[in-house]
């Protein structure tokens, strides 16, 4: 079974995971059913782990950081229907593929930020299925809004940024309001306040594969 376990002030354990691609987009053969991926953001052997944490003196430890996890809620009326868009902004790693695929609803420029009434039913539809860390998820109606997940088995390496993961289990506890256990992000920079999630940090900081 496809599985991922963060260590100890260590990389992520990935065994038995079908499908790695790298920054490029193309498949990475790691050769052996499992391996060590870097989450300390030192490796020069990127995406594998090359023991660079040590000497990084990297710490998988959050102490006491202060993090978003609460979910926020934003309805609209779309095409005579009330929909409910709901975001936790410590889950969200500023991918931005909401932006880019349906900017009427999606505009960090606007206050709110999202604004479901300005959009299609199928649009928002396609971005939370689209959104790779589960930050946003919908309801139409009554029901409590959900991320749409695929059953794509894999782990993406997102360039200058962290791992996108589908459908693998993960030996930790998912910190994060309404999160998806199936899809979500994992922090590659080391950075996190949320590991082993990205929480977004690596943005802020500008940080680079090299
Ligand atoms: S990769 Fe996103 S916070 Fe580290």
């Amino acid at each position: 079974m496809a599985k991922i376990t963060p260590r100890p002030n260590g990389p992520l354990l990935a065994q038995e995971v079908p499908n790695l691609s790298g920054t490029n987009g193309k498949a990475i053969d790691p050769g052996k059913p499992a391996y060590a991926l870097c989450r300390c953001g030192q490796s020069q052997n990127k995406p594998f782990c090359d023991g660079s944490h040590t000497d990084a003196g990297f710490t998988s430890d959050n102490g006491d950081a202060k993090i978003r996890n609460k979910a926020v809620s934003y309805k609209g009326q779309v095409e005579g229907k009330e929909v409910t868009i709901s975001y936790t902004p410590v889950l969200c790693g500023h991918i931005a593929d909401c932006q880019r695929l349906h900017r009427a609803v999606f505009d960090p420029t606007q206050k709110p930020w999202i604004q479901p009434e300005n959009g299609t039913l199928e649009g928002i539809t396609a971005v939370i299925a689209a959104c790779p860390s589960g930050a946003l998820r919908m309801s139409v109606g009554e029901g409590e809004p959900k991320h749409i997940d695929s059953d794509e088995v894999s782990i993406r390496v997102v360039r200058n940024g962290p791992y996108i993961v589908k459908n693998v289990e993960l030996e930790a506890d998912f910190n994060g309001e309404g999160a998806s256990q199936k899809e979500y992000i994992l922090c590659r920079c080391g950075h996190s306040k949320n590991k082993p999630f990205c929480d977004g940090t690596h943005y802020d900081l500008k940080w680079r594969d090299h």
